[in-house]
């Protein structure tokens, strides 16, 4: 039988870092508020010539260059931090990566959710026909208002997935639980560079939609929580995985069997955490850094494995589904290269954080070269964006 998944996965981020003991000792809180109480150690910012193009072209690039590019037909480009009202930026990404011009592009958008309808399409254009491979690229930009509560938790990051038929890392499974509901708990109205959040309802909002998916998940006959292995969450911090580990709890324990599944659950969100506590938030592609991080940093073998993932995109729609982890799936990336990436960012004070996060424009401009990455943002001219592979 064909089984259709998560072929091969990477990750980039920001040349930037911003520690959170530079930004609690600045803002006068104890720094384990940051560390503790939201789960978070550093933030990734990207440089005046990055953006959400350059993240996910230079993520896309370090996937192709192992995948390579047959069969790719379709781009899917999930983000809340779009660049254009009309284009997508999954076309700056074609022209980047060199694709042929017989592929299909488009971006897509519903907050922190996105990447996952992209992954759901993306199954469906493969299991139409199996010889044809999709690129979903997650790619966001966390901005918040300096001094509010939600700044410890910016970040920067974009994910790539091949996505095609007998996957090398995770087969996902036909089941899904859905759930939206209107809520006006984030969003980021036309005009603003930053997010509107009401923090505390966000989180019973994230909570709320984490029951609603289990229960349709169950109705519609997917596994019981004794049959999943691990759970990665949508990480707006990493405290949040935390938050939801107990919400799984409270409708599902009592039973033996259920209690040491979540206790096992429980165990493992360390390692699903480890890079999101460095990278921040980054929407659309926290769930899925946290499942690089997963492979990358669960000490037992995850071969056969039932992953449970939660996506919550605020506003707010959300989805519970499960994967298979492949065998082989270690082989597939270096295990070492996203912690290399985040070791080597160039570490940022306060005062320059501050300057960058209030110079975000969409104005004619020419940016200075900064980043390290394999792609530029040039900038602006005539209002159209322009980007190079430096
Ligand atoms: N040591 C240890 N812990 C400490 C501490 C200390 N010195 N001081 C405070 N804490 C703990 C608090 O007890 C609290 O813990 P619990 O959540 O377990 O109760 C935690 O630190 C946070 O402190 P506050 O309750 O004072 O909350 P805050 O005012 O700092 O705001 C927040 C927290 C609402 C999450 C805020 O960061 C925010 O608005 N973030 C942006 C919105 C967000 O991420 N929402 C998540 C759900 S929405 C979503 O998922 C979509 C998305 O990506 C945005």
């Amino acid at each position: 039988m064909t089984t259709i998944g998560i072929h091969d996965i990477e990750l980039a981020t920001g040349h930037y870092v911003l520690h959170l003991d530079d930004l609690a000792a600045y803002n006068g809180v104890d720094p384990m508020k940051y560390h503790a109480g939201l789960g978070q150690d550093e933030m990734s910012v990207v440089a005046p010539d990055e953006d959400i193009v350059t993240m996910a072209a230079s993520a896309a690039a370090a996937l192709l260059a192992r995948t390579g590019t047959a069969g790719i037909r379709t781009v899917f480009f999930a983000t809340e931090t779009g660049v254009d009202q009309s284009k997508a930026a999954a076309t700056w990404v074609h022209k980047l990566l060199g694709l042929p011009q017989n592929v299909r592009v488009t971006e897509l958008k519903q907050a922190c959710y996105a990447g996952t309808v992209a992954l759901q399409a993306a199954l469906g254009i493969v299991s139409r026909n199996p010889a044809e491979r999709v690129l979903v690229i997650a790619s966001d930009i966390a901005r918040y208002e300096l001094d509010s509560p939600g700044e410890p938790t910016q970040g920067a990051g974009a994910v790539a997935m091949l996505i095609g038929a007998n996957p090398a890392l995770l087969e996902i499974e036909p089941h899904s639980g859905l759930f939206t509901a209107e809520v006006d708990d984030f969003w980021r109205p036309n005009g603003s560079n930053t997010a509107v959040v009401d923090g505390k309802l966000s989180v019973s909002a994230y909570l709320d939609a984490l029951s609603g998916s289990w229960e349709d998940l169950q109705a519609a006959g997917g596994p019981a929580v004794s049959e999943i292995d691990r759970m990665i969450y949508h990480q707006p911090f990493t405290k949040m995985a935390r938050k939801a580990q107990t919400r799984l709890r409270e409708i599902t324990g009592g039973t033996a069997q259920n209690d040491a599944a979540l206790q096992t659950q429980e165990d493992a969100l360390a390692a699903a955490a480890s890079y999101n506590r460095r990278l921040g938030n980054t929407y659309t592609a926290s769930l899925y850094s946290g499942l690089i991080s997963l492979l990358d940093n669960d000490p037992a073998d995850l071969t056969g494995k039932r992953l449970g993932l939660f996506s919550y995109g605020s506003g707010s729609v959300s989805e519970l589904f499960t994967g298979i982890v492949q065998d082989g799936y270690r082989q597939v990336r270096d295990s070492s290269r996203v912690a290399k990436l985040l070791d080597e960012r160039e570490k940022l004070s306060v005062a320059r954080y501050r300057e960058l996060h209030e110079s975000v424009s969409y104005a004619d401009c020419v940016t200075p070269k900064v980043t390290a990455s394999p792609f530029r943002y040039v900038g602006t001219s005539d209002q159209a964006r322009k980007y190079e592979r430096v």
